[in-house]
Order: structure tokens, then sequence, then C-alpha cells
């Protein structure tokens, strides 16, 4: 059997580049490790020493609010030093090369570096450069790459599903929008395929879907308000329009009428169904905001928990 190239050789984790393949015993234990971390945020004093005397390396290649801020935050609780490099201002903008940038920082005696890029595979190639040159003691993780994976986003979204839902083999939940594009949508479906929500729906138009999506062991629905009939859970994608090439929906307002989630077509959900959103939200586009600010939305937790996750991801690959 092929060797999941994110574990060593006793199957621990040791570079988070994808929720692809990784057991529910793995998803489980970060979910697990997660909880005390919650509780860290409620002291007075919100740190605890795991990561100290560590330096980690924000390097986003891309815009973020939430990924970037948190992972800077979950770092600090941990006591680790945090040195977010500003791509704008570093020589990747005189045209230095990914892995040359790499090379100068590892220098810099990094021991994990938290990567967004738009290219697919570039956290990837940073392991294994990492991994050929000797120095696969510093850790990666993917913090979004092009419409690859976002793992620590569908890590926190299961964390949130689980705070507010308890059993995951009891649910349908739905995932809505530009499926296409989303890293996200496919790091939450591997992840909640692993932990057994029997039911998973996949509600966009057809210019959204990718082909084949149906292998992923999803339903899928090109009527909202069919695929929303029943569900626990109802997951908002943005809409990713930095990697749209060519027009794939007629207009924004057409997209709202069909797939904007409102009070109306929420109603078709169970009552106690929560509504999620990974951010940044295009209001009026996705999401109405009656429901972005209504008693079902869990968004804004899921950024305080994502806090949580991110502690427990980056615990877990520095071996704490
Ligand atoms: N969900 C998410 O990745 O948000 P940011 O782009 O703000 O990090």
């Amino acid at each position: 059997m092929k060797r999941n190239p994110q574990l060593n050789a006793h199957g621990e984790l040791q570079h988070l580049i994808t929720l692809e393949g990784l057991s529910r015993e793995i998803l489980s234990a970060i979910l697990d490790t997660a909880e005390p971390f919650a509780e860290v945020a409620e002291r007075e004093v919100k740190k605890v020493p795991l990561l100290r005397g560590k330096s980690v390396f924000n390097l986003f290649f891309e815009n973020s609010t939430r990924t970037r801020t948190t992972f800077e935050i979950a770092a600090k609780r941990l006591s680790a030093d945090v040195i977010n490099l500003n791509i704008n201002t570093s020589s990747a903008a005189k045209g230095e090369s990914l892995l040359d940038t790499v090379d100068n920082l590892a220098a810099m005696q990094a021991d994990m570096f938290v990567v967004r890029h738009a290219s697919s595979g570039a956290p990837y190639l940073i392991a294994q450069h990492l991994a050929a040159t000797g120095r696969s003691h510093i850790r990666v993780v993917n913090a979004g790459d092009g419409r690859h994976a976002h793992p620590t986003q569908g890590l926190l979204d299961m964390y949130t599903i689980r705070h507010y839902k308890k059993d995951f083999t009891r649910l349908t939940v739905a995932v809505v929008g530009d499926v296409l594009h989303s890293r996200v949508a496919r790091s939450q479906i591997h992840a909640l395929r692993t932990l057994g929500v029997p039911e998973i729906r996949v509600i966009a138009p057809r210019t959204l879907l990718p082909a084949g999506v149906a292998d992923m062991g999803v339903r899928v629905f090109q009527d909202m308000k069919e695929g929303l009939k029943g569900v626990d859970v109802v997951m908002m994608l943005r809409l990713q329009n930095e990697r749209m090439q060519g027009a794939l929906l007629p207009s924004p307002q057409e997209y709202f009428k069909y797939y904007g989630l409102t009070p109306e077509k929420l109603r078709l959900a169970k009552p106690d169904a929560i509504v999620m959103h990974p951010g940044p939200m295009n209001r009026g586009i996705e999401i109405d905001s009656a429901v972005a600010d209504g008693a079902h939305s869990v968004i804004l937790p899921q950024v305080t928990f994502g806090i949580a996750v991110r502690m427990a991801v980056m615990s877990m690959l520095a071996g704490s």
C-alpha cells in the first residue's frame, strides 16, 4: 500500500497537506486535542508552553484575514515565535523562487511553515523539498493551496459540526455554491466522509460543479430547494471570482435568486439546522444578511474554534 506522504513511518502526522487519506482516528485525535485548547482562550493568561523556543513562519502568498490571523494567535498561544513574511515587500516580489525563499527561511532555523499559495501543490512541493534536502524536521501546514485543499478549514468546520450536532453518523449535510473552485469544499467532503456522515449533498449550478463530483460519494442537486430539504447542516461556499475563467454565471443577482441562502430557503432545512460559511462572505450574493447574522448562523464561532483547531494541529506536528 502506498504510504501517505504526510505521515512518518509510525503513522504519525508529520505535515498537514490534505485531509484526503487521513484516517478517522487521526481526524478525531485532532478534534479531541482541540477541545482543551478552546478552554485556554477562557483563561486570564491565554498561553501554554508547548511550542516554546519554536519558530513558526507564516508564508501567505494569497490574501487572508481569518486563516493567517488565527494561525498567528494559535502559535502565540502555544508560546512559539511567529514570523509573518509580508510577501508584497519580500524578495518574492523581486522574482525569488518559492524554494529559494524556503531555503533562506530554513537557514534562519524555522521549525514550521504555514503556507497559503495560489498554486495547488505548493505546500507539498515545499515538504518534498525539505525531505530531499535532509530537513524534514521542519513541518509544513497547508493554509490553502489553489483549488486543492484547505485542511485546517475542513477541520475547524468538523469541530463546529461536532460541537453543535455531537454525532456525525446521523447527519445530512449540504455543501452549497462554487464547488468547482473551492479547496474548502474538497477538504470538507473528505472529512465528512471519513467521519461517517451518511448523506453529503452538493448543491450548485452545473457550471460550478467539478467533473466527476458524484465519485466523491455525494448526492448532487442543482435545485437548491430540493437539496436543502431536511438537512442538519448548511455549509455555504464563497464564489471564488479570482479563480473563475469565462462567464460561468449569468449575473450575481441571478445567482442569489437560485443559490443564495435566504430565510425562505433555510426554512426547508431542519428547524435546528446550523448555517456555516468559511468567509469571506459575499452578502446578497451567496447569503442573505438575515441568515448570516441570524439565529441559525455559527459563522463567527467557526472562526473562534479555528484557533483551537490550529493549536491542535501545530502541537501535534511538533510532537507535543
Ligand atoms: N476561510 C478562509 O480561508 O478565510 P481567509 O481567506 O480570510 O483566511
